[in-house]
């Protein structure tokens, strides 16, 4: 993780990799996407479920355990671009926990309200801190994009430096129904508030995320064009939500996934150095 990357990811919380993938690995995953696309739902590769819709709740297609479909997409989740930055954020002690692919439509969607894991899941499960020159974050996402968001789209928001806000986030009784906190993500036409910023990413672009990030999802406004990506959540190794199980997947996922990004997955111990950690990560 360099100067630049520290600096900016402790200043806003996110990062934005513009062309972090080559021409090669990004076609290579467009393909393998459209072809899952096009696979019926019952032949899909084990352990991968379509959620439509009803399924997903927002009106996007999602391939849960998507990444695993095809090793273009798999190789995705230990990349070289964002290889030092989930090493880094982890201090060299990183678990990979999810990965779906979700395909973004303008039929019949719905979106997604502003968030963070502060709130969700209770402000003292997730931790950014820094100290030592270093950056503490134990839950984050990396989204990988293979298809254009342009000015006006949708797509994500952010309230860029929010991961490190000391104060609860006002709920509606208590604010200004015209301020930040009210921002109607439904309406595309709604101007953005100020603070918040709508991330357009390019395809082979990659958006590093602090889960403590407030953030949410603006309606997809086009509808000649959809919005598709990999959501790949990080934690700390030793941050473990898998109740007892070494690894987050199912068995038919687990069986086919290289060597390599099964030790990224397995829960492991606090100082525990996995082999696929070179000396020079986690700094
Ligand atoms: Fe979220």
């Amino acid at each position: 993780m360099n100067a630049k990357q520290k600096y900016l990811f402790d200043l806003t919380g996110y990062l934005h990799l513009k062309k972090a993938l080559t021409t090669d690995e990004l076609s290579k995953a467009q393909v393998a996407i459209d072809h899952l696309l096009k696979m019926p739902s019952d032949r899909l590769p084990p352990g991968i479920e379509r959620n439509n819709s009803a399924g997903a709740g927002n009106g996007d297609t999602a391939f849960s355990n998507g990444f695993s479909a095809d090793k273009s997409l798999e190789s995705l989740t230990w990349h070289p671009v964002t290889r030092p930055i989930i090493s880094g954020l982890t201090r060299g002690q990183p678990r990979f926990n999810r990965g779906s692919l979700i395909v973004n439509q303008h039929h019949n969607q719905k979106m997604t309200p502003l968030h963070c894991a502060r709130e969700d899941c209770g402000w003292q499960t997730r931790r950014y801190g820094v100290k030592d020159g270093h950056i503490h974050c134990n839950d984050f996402i990396c989204f990988f994009y293979f298809t254009d968001v342009k000015p006006g789209d949708g797509g994500v928001v952010v309230l860029p430096g929010s991961h490190k806000s000391e104060f609860e986030r006002p709920q509606k009784s208590h604010i200004d129904p015209d301020g930040i906190f009210f921002q109607n993500l439904e309406d595309p036409d709604q101007p953005l508030h100020p603070a918040l910023v709508n991330i357009t990413p390019k395809a082979g672009d990659v958006i590093v995320l602090s889960e403590l990030v407030v953030h949410g999802v603006r309606i997809w406004k086009p509808t000649d064009r959809d919005r598709r990506f990999l959501i790949l959540r990080y934690t700390t190794q030793y941050f473990s939500d898998v109740r007892g199980r070494k690894h987050p997947f199912p068995e038919e996922v687990w069986e086919r996934l290289s060597p390599e990004i099964q030790e990224l997955s397995e829960a492991a111990s606090y100082g525990h150095t996995k082999s696929i950690i070179s000396p020079d990560l986690g700094q």
